[in-house]
């Protein structure tokens, strides 16, 4: 079946129903006109031949008539012999007598005249090339008095009339068809769009909302749709995220377990290695060297066994300030070793709430670390504790080297690292810790200027 759009459903309709109308109404207007300007112009006529015929200037003076009322005249006689005539443009055949009684109707009109005495007769005739109306009447001596009045001028007035109607008609429709056209694209337009945009999002673009053209329903039709691709695109995402991790856990765990073991028998070997007198100061360094790096593998090993078990918070309604300040302290030394300024700006109407302090430090500290980390020549760490809308807001503001608009995208990804000697679990971590809160956390920088952590808690108390 064939397939029209919604734009020639809704215009078709209107604009046939239209050309209908603009078309009819003229012409009917005009054949009612016609109708009523031909029963005056009978009447008219009519009232003329009874005044000739009163006055008696039935034939003799037909040329004075013509004059006066611009009229043909012809008398026929008894046996229809044309006795007198104004017309002059008759051809050869039209003065042929049989053609006349034919042509003009005699016989019929003398019988219907004889019936019905002095009832109006009149007839339609086309005589030398020229259309009349002719009126008919008896005269003495079974003559037959015909009065043609000329009807060109006004059957060309109708067809002018109809045909500038006709032209006037097509030039509206025309005009109400652009008009159309154009309410019907913008109506449709919007709707497109919404098409082209389902089907990308069918494909699996989620990257893209739909323009909004219209402050109408289509127009709360794609914000709605809008807003329905992003939750899906939310979904989406926590989805990959979920299964990234889920993944990673695996690893983790049975990588931990295979490395664990080993790594401890090295240690104790190289620890049992140190304690030899004879060894060289050179050869104690790089013993001493293997048992660092023993301890940093460690220490990556320890996190991928956290990241791998699931997070079980311990709730507990609490003051939020001596966790995070607890992480502070701890961190001082470094922080001023590193030359960090911190600026700090706990809100006093921080309510108490639920949360797991021990993780919330290991996330906590996770960030302050990155911020640190992003500053080897020192700077300031501002960081700031508020309410909004019901969440407790813990926002961190760095003055570090900042991270591309490309890293951005993946610095959630577990094992995403720029660092020679990082994990690239500690923002996993904190995503993870944060999320299984029922929180947020939101990560705005720009390269060389700084970052913004804002982390988002639930206020539940
Ligand atoms: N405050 C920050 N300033 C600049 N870059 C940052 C900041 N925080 C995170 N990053 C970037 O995000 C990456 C991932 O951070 P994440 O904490 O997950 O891992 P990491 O710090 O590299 O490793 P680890 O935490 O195990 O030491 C970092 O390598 C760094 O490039
Ligand atoms: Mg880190």
């Amino acid at each position: 079946m064939r397939r029209y759009s919604i734009q020639t459903k809704i215009v078709l309709p209107f604009l046939l129903l239209f050309i209908l109308v603009s078309i009819f109404v003229p012409l009917i207007t005009i054949e009612l006109f016609a109708w009523k300007y031909s029963e005056q112009f009978t009447r008219e006529t009519q009232g003329w031949l009874n005044v000739i015929m009163q006055t008696g200037i039935i034939h003799e003076e037909i040329e004075k008539l013509k004059e006066a009322y611009s009229v043909e005249i012809m008398v026929f006689g008894k046996d229809y012999t044309l006795n007198a005539s104004t017309l002059t443009t008759l051809s050869q055949t039209e003065h042929n007598r049989t053609y006349l009684v034919d042509k003009l109707h005699l016989n019929h009109i003398k019988q219907k005249l004889d019936s019905t005495g002095e009832t109006p007769v009149t007839k339609d005739v086309t005589l030398g090339g020229k259309l009349y109306k002719v009126f008919y009447r008896m005269i003495p001596l079974g003559r037959l008095y015909c009065l043609l009045r000329p009807m060109d001028d006004i059957a060309e007035a109708r067809r002018t009339l109809t045909l500038y109607m006709l032209g006037l008609a097509i030039l509206v429709i025309a005009l109400v068809a652009l008009i159309s056209h154009r309410i019907g694209k913008n109506l449709t337009d919007p709707i497109k769009d919404l098409v082209v945009f389902t089907e990308q999002v069918a494909e699996g673009d989620l990257d893209n909302l739909c323009e909004i053209k219209a402050q109408d329903e289509i127009g709360d039709l794609t914000i709605a749709f809008n807003q329905m691709t992003q939750e899906l695109k939310q979904s989406r995402d926590k989805l990959i995220q979920a299964e990234r991790l889920g993944t990673a856990g695996k690893m983790s765990a049975s990588f931990a377990h295979e490395i664990r073991n080993p790594l401890s028998s090295m240690r104790m070997l190289s620890q049992m290695l140190l304690q030899k007198p004879e060894l060289s100061v050179e050869q104690r360094q790089s013993i001493q060297y293997i048992l660092d790096e023993i301890e940093r593998i460690d220490t990556i090993v320890k996190g991928l066994m956290d990241f791998a078990r699931p997070v079980t918070l311990n709730l507990e309604k609490q003051p939020l300030a001596p966790t995070l300040e607890s992480v502070l302290t701890f961190m001082e030394a470094n922080l001023t070793h590193h030359q960090i300024e911190l600026i700090l700006d706990f809100s006093p109407d921080l309510p108490d709430f639920q949360f797991d302090s021990d993780k919330l430090k290991q996330a906590f500290m996770n960030i302050v670390l990155n911020s640190m980390e992003a500053m080897p020549n020192g700077g300031t760490i501002t960081i700031s504790t508020f309410l909004q809308e019901n969440k407790v807001c813990i926002m961190l503001v760095d003055t570090g080297i900042g991270i591309s608009g490309e890293d951005i995208e993946h610095i959630f990804a577990p094992f995403f690292t720029r660092k020679n000697k990082g994990t690239g679990l500690g923002l996993a971590n904190v995503k993870r810790v944060i999320e299984e809160h029922g929180g947020t956390v939101n990560i705005e920088s720009t390269l060389g200027e700084g970052t913004t952590v804002l982390l988002l808690l639930p206020l539940r108390i």
